[in-house]
């Protein structure tokens, strides 16, 4: 256990007259921790939950090991955080329980090759353009995302997690001001817009498009957060196309600056806990350097539409608000 770790499973002094039930030890100075020393699979008490959650408003997102867990366990845990949504709201969960969506690295690379059909000999390389915060298209994105590795291979695959609340924080603050005042529209990527199956509980399948604060209120600390979304966000309200173009960039290469980023290396049955209203995320980051198989699962959890600084609450400008199941 690093020193790190210690201290934080010493605690604060009015934490010290009881025994803490995990061991949070993290993995860089602003973002991502590893928690050891509890089973996802049973129950958790109240003291583990709210330890859990701590860790989570501390380290932004959190990663356990070798959880070998089953659907139920997986759901069952996920409700500790708050109401379940649907597995997207595109995209169809399993079968029999349709909170979970399984993703294959099989699809990725499927949709790279329907999407260029010239000859790999002509085909440009391209940018890496995975950068993106769940669900923002419509104006209530999940607030949690919490990942289990079903498949992992032995390398390659790894996510990239960056702490939007220390973006945010890094910029000057003239441009603090000027971003404190904008709107972003967030609207379905050509992927996610692409040829869909009607869903079997007659819900819309888009295309969805939203209007959230550029700086949203963190729900739990009141921290301001750099809500953009690389993968989503197409323009600001109220700006010309240059002057969007000059902000999308600088806005990418601020959150993903090497400093505010952890990048988890997995193994089967890690499970990975984020909190989608202060990170933005990227992965499997290299599933076309590698052909191995990956298989995922997730889950998320409900959360509200995003509050803005001048208390501008996001509104959806096409498509429906992301239910919940419960
Ligand atoms: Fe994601």
């Amino acid at each position: 256990m690093s020193n790190a770790a210690v201290a934080l499973r010493a605690g604060t002094p009015s934490q010290q007259s009881r025994r803490s039930r995990i061991i949070v030890s993290p993995s860089t100075p602003i973002i991502g921790a590893e928690i050891s020393g509890v089973d996802l699979t049973q129950p958790l008490d109240d003291q583990t939950v709210e330890e859990i959650k701590a860790a989570i408003r501390d380290w932004r997102v959190v990663f356990f090991r070798d959880q070998d867990i089953s659907n139920e366990q997986l759901k069952a845990f996920g409700r500790y955080f708050g109401p379940l949504t649907p597995a997207h709201p595109i995209s169809e969960g399993l079968d029999d329980h349709p909170e979970i969506w399984e993703r294959s690295v099989e699809e990725y690379r499927t949709r790279r090759a329907d999407r260029d059909s010239r000859p790999p000999s002509k085909q440009a390389p391209r940018d890496y353009k995975g950068w993106h915060i769940d669900i923002t298209f419509v104006a209530n994105p999940n607030r949690f995302s919490i990942l289990h590795g079903t498949s992992i291979p032995p390398y390659g695959g790894d996510t990239l997690f960056t702490n939007l609340a220390a973006a945010y924080e890094g910029l000057s603050p003239k441009i603090r001001d000027l971003v404190d005042g904008l709107k972003a529209v967030h609207q379905t990527s050509s992927y996610d817009a692409g040829d869909r199956k009607p869903r079997k509980d007659g819900r819309s399948t888009g295309p969805f498009v939203s209007l959230h604060p550029l700086v949203r209120l963190h729900p739990e600390t009141g921290e301001r957060v750099l809500f953009f979304n690389a993968g989503t966000v197409t323009h600001f309200a109220g700006l010309k196309e240059r002057e969007n173009q000059f902000l999308l960039d600088l806005l990418f290469h601020e959150i993903t600056r090497p400093e505010y980023q952890v990048r988890f290396r997995w193994q089967p049955k890690s499970l990975v806990v984020w909190d989608n209203a202060a990170v933005s995320h990227a992965g499997p980051i290299d599933y076309a350097q590698f052909s191995l198989g990956r298989t995922v699962r997730r889950i998320t959890v409900a959360g509200d539409r995003p509050e803005g600084v001048d208390g501008f609450r996001s509104q959806p400008l096409e498509g429906e608000l992301f239910n919940v199941l419960g």
